[in-house]
């Protein structure tokens, strides 16, 4: 028999609602309902202490596979800041749902105060590890509208590499223009995350940048139904998408 640790034990709608079942509201009524089954047997009671990795939690008779970290896909609205705390401004952990907050969660690399888009939270540092180290190729793209027309000189600068004007070396990104932009829209592909990055190597070019936002990461892209400021959990195979395709 498996005896389990007190403080491995979690109230089993708190445990639903970190794996995505529902808000706390939702996961409540399933229980009272008698939907909830841990290791078989019906429970009631949403103050209920089950140990979430080692017990057999069913939904409606679907098996939750539980998973220790949480993954948050947020839309990130312009004015706040992509930080944990801050003393003057509103960070994107302030602005989760109750529900997802928890110890240790962090943006997953930084986008600008003014820059919207697809931001993931999460409280797993090696995956965040993997998904921000250049070495690993995972590839961002943004959207940049600009206050001129982008030329094929910038397209080409951008494919060779640009060079801000520290001497640092930026690694090889494609530029493409989007049709029915006036050549003022861009979709800018990288592999890194240096600050200010897109903003830099317009910059360079002669070309500001007026509004910026990350519509993807590897193969996952900014869920379009998500209205800016708010938020969903990823999918298993939401967090295998930044991945796949990359040969690194
Ligand atoms: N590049 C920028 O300049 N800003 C961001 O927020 C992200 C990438």
């Amino acid at each position: 028999m498996k005896i389990c640790r007190l403080f491995d034990m979690e109230r089993l709608d708190k445990i639903l609602v970190s794996q995505g079942t529902g808000s706390r509201k939702e996961v409540r009524e399933l229980i009272k309902r008698g939907e909830v089954c841990v290791n078989g047997e019906v429970i009631r009671k949403a103050d209920f202490k089950a140990d979430p990795e080692n017990s057999s939690i069913t939904v409606k008779g679907q098996a939750v596979n539980y998973s220790r970290h949480i993954y948050i896909m947020l839309n990130k609205p312009s004015g706040v800041v992509s930080a944990t705390n801050d003393n003057h401004d509103k960070t994107v952990i302030d602005i989760l749902p109750e529900e997802y907050k928890r110890k240790g969660l962090f943006p997953a690399g930084r986008l600008d105060k003014d820059t919207e888009g697809l931001l993931i939270i999460t409280d797993d540092g090696d995956f965040a590890h993997k998904m921000l180290s250049p070495k690993n190729h995972v590839e961002k793209k943004y959207i940049a509208k600009l206050d001129k027309e982008i030329t094929e000189d910038t397209i080409k600068a951008f494919k060779n590499g640009i060079v801000f004007a520290d001497g640092t070396k930026c690694m090889p990104a494609k530029l493409e223009i989007m049709t029915d932009s006036d050549n003022k829209k861009g979709i800018v592909t990288i592999c890194e995350g240096k600050f200010h990055q897109v903003k830099k190597m317009f910059l360079c070019c002669g070309i500001n940048v007026v509004h910026l936002q990350r519509i993807s990461i590897g193969n996952l892209y900014l869920d379009s139904k998500l209205p800016i400021g708010s938020c969903k959990l990823l999918t298993k195979l939401d967090k295998e998408l930044i991945f796949i395709g990359n040969i690194h």
